[in-house]
């Protein structure tokens, strides 16, 4: 088995970015990757892509239009019958209702192109689930495919993304480990092919489908866990005179426990954790299992909590009525996605207890940021930092932009004689920095 045609569907911040660096990095392999959303397909064939990525631009530069191509579903069938491996790498979103509703994961997106592939595919074609999937996926998969098509061979094979958004480049290319989960070893072995054209074969780890699958929520539940330990740590310095970075520090220099990964905030967004540790609560009671439930929903909990606390404390600090300004939006730095991002909890909060909030975000879509937050006439955006401040009663920075960090803020003095607190939801602000007079700063699981 050999894959020279690879078709993704799914255009989104995995799928075309993972494709682009296949494509770059296997010049002799066809890649198509088709999305059914035609104003994203038209953004990444301009020059003005969908995703904002360190290093996007430059990989699709190299490789669209020569073995990299972005088609919509109608044009996209034609690679999809040529094709000899097919990842779906569609949103898999928490089930909004139906069983499971607010913790399971909402699979229709994947079992629709489970059909799609099934009624326009003959021969043998390998079928990745590239999306991270609740364990034992592949069973539906291959029960839709084979059902609705008897004449095609399906193997399917669990080969989920580890790339962090901001670093996904680095991360494709340079990857800590691939993982491949599968039953059958030939077409294991001819995903092993593809990626060993520039990762060592030493990194490719082949398991079962079923540990694959699992491996990622259970990867995605540990980070999350890591970041909901240290916040919750947060709360006790806070109280206890402690200071979380040092604490952190300290924690980190034990290799068992590693320095990365240790960062308070004011909670993890993002589109994969939430969903993710969700997904894997509502297994684990799927197979009555309510201890193990029980304890990564404390993983969600104290995200949520810490989210509130931080609002909380800015709510008490302003006036009735008051202005608050929020420097950043995007769930993380080096990314233009806002999925999850603490920023939609903590603003929707601010405008509920009746606040006026103004926001700056170098990269978030400030339109599509408001569409669905309550009373969202007092949310306004600005166009720089010094426009967001001014006249403000309190400053939050809930994204560690490097831009954030570097503020003069003993320039703003004049635009800050109101602010009554910075609060640094990303202990970025450096301890040393020069600070107008008599203005409470405050960080995040650090006292005062
Ligand atoms: C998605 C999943 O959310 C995540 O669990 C998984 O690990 C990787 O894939 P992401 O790429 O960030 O993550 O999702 P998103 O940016 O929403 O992209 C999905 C794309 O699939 C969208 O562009 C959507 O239009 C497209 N899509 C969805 C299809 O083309 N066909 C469908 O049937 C459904
Ligand atoms: C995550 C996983 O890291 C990645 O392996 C997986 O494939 C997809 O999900 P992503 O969500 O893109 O990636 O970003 P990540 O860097 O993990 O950050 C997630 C959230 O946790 C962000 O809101 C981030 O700010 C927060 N975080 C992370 C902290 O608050 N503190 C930290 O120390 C690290």
């Amino acid at each position: 088995m050999k894959i020279n045609k690879i078709v993704c569907i799914g255009a989104g911040y995995v799928g075309g970015p993972t494709m682009a660096v296949i494509a770059d990095r296997c010049p002799h392999v066809d890649v198509t990757v088709i999305d059914m959303n035609e104003v994203r397909i038209a953004a990444w064939n301009s020059s003005s892509l969908p995703v904002y990525e360190p290093g996007l631009a430059e990989v699709v530069q190299r490789a669209r239009g020569r073995n990299l191509k972005f088609l919509n579903h109608i044009d996209g069938v034609q690679a999809l019958k040529e094709a000899d491996a097919i990842f779906i790498s569609v949103n898999t979103p928490t089930k909004t209702h139906g069983p499971g509703a607010g913790k399971a994961s909402d699979l229709s997106y994947v079992e629709s192109c489970a059909r799609f592939i099934a009624q326009h595919v003959s021969g043998q074609k390998i079928v990745i689930e590239k999306s991270t999937m609740p364990v034992r996926t592949a069973e539906l998969i291959k029960e839709i495919l084979t059902h609705n098509n008897s004449q095609a061979k399906f193997d399917i094979l669990s080969n989920p993304e580890f790339l962090a958004e901001g670093t996904a480049i680095r991360d494709l290319e340079k990857p800590e480990r691939v993982l491949i989960g599968g039953e059958n070893s030939e077409a294991v072995q001819a995903l092993v092919d593809i990626y060993a054209q520039w990762v060592d074969p030493r990194l490719i780890i082949t398991t079962g489908l079923w540990s694959a699958e699992l491996s990622k929520l259970a990867a995605n539940a540990f980070l999350a866990q890591r970041v909901s330990s240290i916040n919750s740590m947060s709360a006790v310095c806070e109280k206890t005179g402690a200071n979380i970075d040092e604490v952190a520090k300290v924690i980190g220099t034990d290799s068992r426990v590693g320095p990365k990964f240790l960062k308070a905030s004011v909670g993890f967004g993002g589109s994969c954790f939430k969903k993710d540790v969700l997904s894997l609560i509502y297994i684990c009671e799927s197979y009555a299992l309510p201890e193990v439930a029980h304890y990564w929903q404390q993983v969600i909990e104290i995200n949520e909590w810490q989210k509130k606390r931080f609002a909380q404390k800015i709510i008490e600090s302003v006036p009735p009525h008051g202005t608050v300004a929020i420097l950043g939006l995007a769930f993380k730095k080096e990314t233009n996605d806002f999925r999850e991002s603490a920023s939609i909890d903590i603003v929707q909060h601010l405008l509920q207890a009746g606040l006026k909030v103004i926001s700056y975000d170098p990269k978030v879509n400030f339109t599509e940021f408001a569409k669905g937050l309550q009373k969202a006439e007092n949310l306004k955006s600005a166009s720089s930092i010094a426009v967001a401040i001014n006249g403000v009663h309190a400053v939050a920075i809930l994204t560690e932009w490097p831009e954030f960090a570097s503020i003069n803020w003993q320039e703003f003095a004049p635009q800050l004689k109101n602010c009554n607190l910075i609060y640094d939801g990303r202990n970025i602000v450096p301890v040393d920095a020069p600070l107008p007079p008599k203005l409470n700063f405050q960080r995040i699981g650090v006292s005062g």
